[in-house]
């Protein structure tokens, strides 16, 4: 950008209030670089990126690598429609199927569009597969989800500020408590149940993680029932939490990415996010065979779902996840910083709980949830050099890029350290 057209932070934010519908709350910086874990706003100023694009950016901002490989192939061809083969889409499609340990693929552009896409499928599966009624198909669901944002997900959404006078909402949903056993057998009594969509832990709730066991018997009771176990990995997939994929500890993968317990081998896997390493939108749903093959030509698509300049980009982002070992290093780092926030829970009035796995972690800030503190810390967090946002109420979500260093990693626990003690002391003062 040339001088003439910089312009500061002020008339950034200015010009989205003027010009931009009012649907987010950004915190007040203005940025415009990224390299690695750090941004810079446009006053120059460099921050620590703590929440990455809420867990796109696991590869770290402009990762040379994946953008090398967006700027190759942006140069040979970037859309051809599905009307016609090109030469990416079967190279990443197997690709992407041998990385997770599925055979089929079917690509997507956003994560809400990847989920709508693994509703349809499962539907459909019920119909043709399973023998359910026509249009008596039932997906379950769990409270508290966030899954996306469109008339369907939002039908599934017991969040009012997301549904309120958004309705007539989507029929054929049952909801049901998260990490509840006994709620997940009784709704599926009903055998007009074509699945089950579960978040393996819940990101935007404010990193709920569920019981040891419950991802693992979910899946088993699914099994009994003959229902598909969906797992929407759109946050937590792709290394966040310490393993390839939250749910699923990983045996069938074929390159040992992660060190997780063989947990369950969901049905339907759907990817988002760190899939193209935050670079533009590219999802995905996997499945094998057996349910993928109810999809036939015209069934479902998307103009730019496996477009050339998306397969480029997301095989190189899987490779730099698998090259840099990112999934170990998330592991590593997320119990440092648990340990260390752990300690600064002795020391501090205001952080009540650290919960999470890997680098997806969140703190629950000591005040009513619908105080301002944890906006208040995230403020200051910003004015001491590090970037982090409320999920709900007086959660803050920490999720760095995974390729954070454990040296920077330390300074960022600096960085929240000092700003929470002096939220205390500033209260100390008051009193
Ligand atoms: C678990 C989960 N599913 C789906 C989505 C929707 O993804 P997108 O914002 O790309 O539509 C999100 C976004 O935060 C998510 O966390």
């Amino acid at each position: 950008m040339s001088e003439k057209q910089k312009m500061t932070s002020q008339e950034a934010i200015g010009m989205e209030e003027k010009y931009g519908a009012q649907n987010y709350h950004p915190l007040p910086v203005v940025l415009s670089r990224g390299e690695g874990v750090y941004v810079w706003d446009v006053e120059g100023k460099k921050y620590y990126d703590f929440l990455s694009a809420y867990s796109a950016v696991n590869q770290g901002h402009c990762h040379p690598k994946i953008i090398g490989a967006l700027k190759d192939q942006a140069e040979r061809l970037t859309l051809t429609s599905r009307a016609f083969y090109n030469d990416m889409l079967g190279r990443y499609e197997k690709y992407l199927s041998e990385f997770f340990g599925f055979n089929k693929v079917l690509p997507m552009n956003t994560g809400a569009e990847a989920v709508e896409t693994a509703i349809k499928l499962a539907r459909k599966w019920g119909y043709e597969k399973k023998g359910i009624h026509a249009n008596k198909a039932k997906v379950i669901v769990c409270q508290n989800n966030f899954h996306g944002r469109t008339i369907t997900i939002i039908s599934a959404s017991n969040d009012p500020v997301a549904t309120e006078n958004f309705g007539p909402f989507t029929p054929g949903i049952i909801s049901i408590r998260y990490n509840d056993l006994n709620a997940l057998s009784e709704a599926l009594e009903d055998e007009n149940v074509a699945a089950f969509l579960v978040e393996p832990i819940q990101g935007e709730a404010g990193v709920y993680v569920p019981d040891e066991d419950y991802l693992r018997e979910a899946y088993q009771i699914c099994k009994e029932n003959n229902v598909l176990f969906i797992s929407d990995e759109v946050q937590t997939g792709i290394a966040r939490t310490g393993r390839l994929l939250a749910s699923c500890g990983n045996c069938s993968c074929t390159d040992k990415l992660c060190s997780g317990v063989p947990e369950v081998k969901p049905d339907i896997l759907i990817l988002g996010k760190a899939l193209s390493g935050g670079v533009f939108p590219v999802s995905a749903v996997l499945a094998n065979e057996d349910i993928m093959d109810v999809i036939r030509p015209g069934n479902h698509g998307s103009t730019f779902g496996g477009n050339p300049l998306a397969c480029a980009v997301a095989m190189a982002a899987l490779e730099v996840v698998k090259e840099e070992k990112l999934a170990e290093r998330a592991d590593y780092l997320g119990k440092i910083f648990r340990e260390e926030m752990n300690k600064l829970i002795q020391k501090s009035q205001w952080v009540k709980v650290v919960r999470g796995r890997g680098l997806l972690n969140a703190i629950v800030i000591n005040d009513t949830e619908d105080s301002s503190t944890a906006w208040d810390i995230c403020v200051a967090l910003k004015e001491n050099g590090l970037l982090a946002k409320p999920t709900h109420g007086n959660i803050i979500r920490f999720a760095p890029p995974l390729v954070m260093t454990e040296e920077q990693l330390y300074e960022c626990i600096g960085i929240i350290n000092k700003t929470i003690l002096e939220f205390d002391a500033q209260y100390a003062e008051e009193r």
